[in-house]
């Protein structure tokens, strides 16, 4: 059985991150959606990186909840899996997810890279202090500013992580797709879904309605960290996955 599993901010509400479009998603009453540009940083880099720096502390400190644990456990009984995740936090790896049947399209928080050339380096190990002393100093190679390692809006999104989805998506039409707390606005993440599922099951969990939700075969709407448990429990004692 051939599974993708798409997944957006809703997945690590119940985790204590906030949303994007959620109203607990504004940081010091800034938007996120304005923060999350090349323009915000442009105008002034330390503002962004201090919502970023906050950002990595809430997400060190928070836990990865049921329906984080729920899709690791589908990744483990499918015959291929890919989770495709917008989300930019490591709960999906720590809840067990390998790499490898990964990809995160919108980048890792605790990547940090030149904004000019190809320098860049993990700061999950890093402590607090000397975190933020290394993502406003520029970068050891060229000088240039230190930037989140995130796909921002307007921005291309990384040709490799790309081609991971469309080599996934060429080997074969999917059994099963799920797609899980998301807003749905991007056109590659409908494109995604439609192509894979071309006439399979479509789930749509999510509370609310979104783009998508006309197109699913089985609207779910309840929080994630509910409704995933069920749902992969239903999957896996249906048929020998
Ligand atoms: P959004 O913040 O746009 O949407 C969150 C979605 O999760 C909404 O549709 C909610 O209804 C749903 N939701 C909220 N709580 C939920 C729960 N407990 N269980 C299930 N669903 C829940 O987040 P995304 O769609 O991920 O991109 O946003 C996509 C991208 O836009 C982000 O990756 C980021 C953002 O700007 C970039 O930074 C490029």
């Amino acid at each position: 059985m051939r599974v993708l599993v798409v997944t957006g901010a809703g997945v690590s509400a119940e985790s204590g991150i906030p949303t994007f479009r959620g109203r607990d998603g504004y940081w010091r009453s800034l938007d996120p959606a304005k923060l999350a540009t090349p323009e915000a940083f442009a105008r002034d880099h330390e503002l962004v990186w201090q919502w970023y720096l906050e950002r990595r502390e809430r997400i060190r400190a928070a836990q990865p909840n049921a329906a984080h644990y729920a899709i690791a456990k589908l990744a483990g009984h499918a015959d291929e899996f890919l989770l495709v995740t917008q989300n930019v936090d490591n709960l999906h790896a720590r809840a067990g997810m390998p790499n490898e049947k990964m990809v995160q399209i919108h980048g890792d928080i605790f990547a940090t890279r030149c904004s000019r050339c190809h320098f860049s380096r993990l700061d999950y190990e890093h402590d607090h202090g000397a975190e933020q002393e290394f993502v406003l100093t520029r970068c050891p190679k060229c000088n240039a500013l230190m930037r989140p390692g995130v796909v921002w809006f307007g921005e291309q999104l990384v040709w490799g992580e790309v081609q991971r989805v469309e080599t996934y998506l060429d080997r074969g039409v999917c059994d099963l797709v799920i797609v899980v707390g998301t807003t749905a606005t991007f056109g590659y993440i409908i494109d995604w879904a439609l192509r894979s599922s071309c006439g399979s099951e479509l789930i749509e969990v999510n509370p609310e309605e979104t783009p998508l939700s006309r197109l699913a075969t089985r609207l779910v709407r309840e929080s994630a960290a509910i409704a995933l448990p069920r749902i992969v429990d239903e999957l896996t004692n249906r048929t020998a996955l």
